[in-house]
C-alpha cells in the first residue's frame, strides 16, 4: 500500500476521517477537580507515569507528522494540566513548524497570566480555558486545591492580549455543585468576544461517581440564557464540531453547549488521542489503546507508522456516547485525566 493511497482512504468503519488529533503530554494536575481527580483517588501516592514513559518531545513531533500526513488538520495539546509539563513552549514551537496545522491547547489556566505570551511566541495559534465557575468559594471548592479564581481571570486577560484568540472557557456543569453559576459566566463574558462553552458532565472514567442524574441538559442551559438574552442558532463551524453554537440576537457574542450525553455526536466524529505514554485511543471512552511508544522506540520507519495508525483508525467502530446505557456504565474506561478530554 502506498504513501499517497492510505492517506487517500483514511476513513474508518463507520466512513468518518481522522481531522483531529488531541495530545495528552502529560498525566499530572495542578488542581484536584472533584468530578475528574478527586483526591481520594488521585493521592499524595498516586502512581503518576514516570519520565521515562512520557513520549518526549521528539517523539510526540515525530508522531504528530505522521498524523498530519494522514490528514489530521488539528491539534489540540492537552493533559492532565499541559502547562505543568516542563519546556512546553519548545513543543509548541516544534510542532508550530508543521504546516497546515491549526494548533491549539487546553489548560486550567492557573499557570497562564505567566506562559501566554510565551506560547503565542512560540507558535500556539489559539487556546481554551475550563473554567467551571466565578465564585470564588465554588471555584475553589471544585478545583479542590483552593485555587482562587482571580488567578485564572488573570490567565484568560493575558491569552487575549497575547492574542490567542478567540479564546473559549470550558464549563463543566454538574447538578447542584455549579449550575446556578451558568447565567453570571454567560453574562460575564458576554461582549468580550470569549466564547463559553457549557459542557455536560460525562461519565468518564470510573473515579468520578457519575450519576445521569448530576447532569443537567444542554437545552435547560440554553433555554435559561435565551430567557435573559435572546439566542438564535449557528451553523457548525466544520463537519464534526463537538459543541452546538448559539448567538446572541442583539450581535453581543456567542456560547456554545457540548451535549455528549443528551445528544452524542459520534456520527461525526473525527478524533484521535494520543496518551502522554504514546497509546493511541479512537474513544475518549476507550478501554484500551495501541501502544505507538512501542512501535516508536522499537524502530519503526515513517511508513510502518503510517501503515500501523491507518490499520487502527480503519477498523475503529467507536461511537460510545450513542450507546450509553446502564450496561456501558460497568465497562472498564481510561480516566479523563490520562487521556484529556
Ligand atoms: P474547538 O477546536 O475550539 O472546536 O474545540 P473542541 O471542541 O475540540 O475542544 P475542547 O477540547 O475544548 O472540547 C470540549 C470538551 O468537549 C472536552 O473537554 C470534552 O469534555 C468534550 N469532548 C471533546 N471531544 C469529545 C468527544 O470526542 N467525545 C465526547 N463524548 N466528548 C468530547
Ligand atoms: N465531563 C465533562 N467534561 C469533563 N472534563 C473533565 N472531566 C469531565 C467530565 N466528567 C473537561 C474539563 C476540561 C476538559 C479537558 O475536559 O473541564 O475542559
Ligand atoms: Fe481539573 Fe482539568 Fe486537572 Fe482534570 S485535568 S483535575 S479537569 S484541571
Ligand atoms: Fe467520538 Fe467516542 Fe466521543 Fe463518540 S464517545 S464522540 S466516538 S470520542
Amino acid at each position: 500500500m502506498s504513501y499517497a493511497c492510505s492517506v487517500e482512504r483514511l476513513a474508518d468503519r463507520l466512513g468518518r476521517p481522522i481531522r483531529d488529533l488531541r495530545i495528552s503530554i502529560t498525566d499530572r494536575c495542578n488542581f484536584r477537580c472533584v468530578y475528574c481527580m478527586p483526591k481520594e483517588v488521585f493521592g499524595r501516592d498516586y502512581p503518576f507515569l514516570p519520565r521515562a514513559e512520557l513520549l518526549t518531545f521528539e517523539e510526540i513531533e515525530r508522531l504528530a507528522r505522521i498524523f498530519a500526513g494522514l490528514g489530521v488538520e488539528k491539534i489540540r495539546i492537552t493533559g492532565g494540566e499541559p502547562l505543568v509539563r516542563r519546556d512546553v513552549e519548545t513543543l509548541v514551537a516544534m510542532l508550530a513548524r508543521i504546516s497546515g496545522l491549526d494548533l491549539t491547547l487546553t489548560t486550567n489556566g492557573a499557570l497562564l497570566a505567566q506562559k501566554a505570551q510565551g506560547l503565542k511566541d512560540a507558535g500556539l495559534d489559539r487556546i481554551t480555558v475550563s473554567l467551571d465557575s466565578l465564585d470564588d468559594e465554588v471555584f475553589r471548592a471544585m478545583n479542590d486545591v483552593d485555587f482562587p479564581v482571580d488567578r485564572v481571570l488573570a490567565g484568560i486577560d493575558a491569552a487575549l492580549a497575547a492574542g490567542l484568540g478567540p479564546v473559549k472557557v470550558n464549563v463543566v456543569v454538574k447538578r447542584g455543585l455549579n449550575e446556578d453559576g451558568v447565567l453570571p459566566l454567560a453574562r460575564a463574558f458576554r461582549g468580550t468576544g470569549v466564547v463559553v462553552r457549557f459542557i455536560e458532565y460525562m461519565d468518564v472514567g470510573h473515579t468520578n461517581g457519575w450519576r445521569l442524574d448530576d447532569v443537567v441538559p444542554a437545552r435547560e442551559i440554553v433555554a435559561a440564557i435565551d430567557a435573559e438574552h435572546p439566542l438564535e442558532p449557528v451553523e457548525s463551524a466544520y463537519r464534526g464540531e463537538v459543541a452546538n453554537r448559539w448567538r446572541y440576537r442583539d450581535g453581543s457574542g456567542e456560547i456554545g453547549v457540548i451535549a455528549s450525553v443528551t445528544q452524542p455526536f459520534c456520527g461525526d466524529c473525527t478524533r484521535a488521542r494520543l496518551s502522554a505514554d504514546g497509546h493511541l485511543y479512537t474513544c475518549l471512552f476507550a478501554v484500551r489503546g495501541h501502544d505507538l511508544r512501542a512501535l516508536v522506540r522499537g524502530g519503526a520507519s515513517d511508513e510502518e507508522l503510517t501503515a500501523a495508525i491507518g490499520a487502527v483508525w480503519n477498523a475503529r467502530t467507536d461511537r460510545y456516547s450513542e450507546l450509553r446505557s446502564a450496561e456501558t456504565a460497568d465497562l472498564p474506561k481510561v480516566e479523563m485525566s490520562y487521556i484529556g478530554g
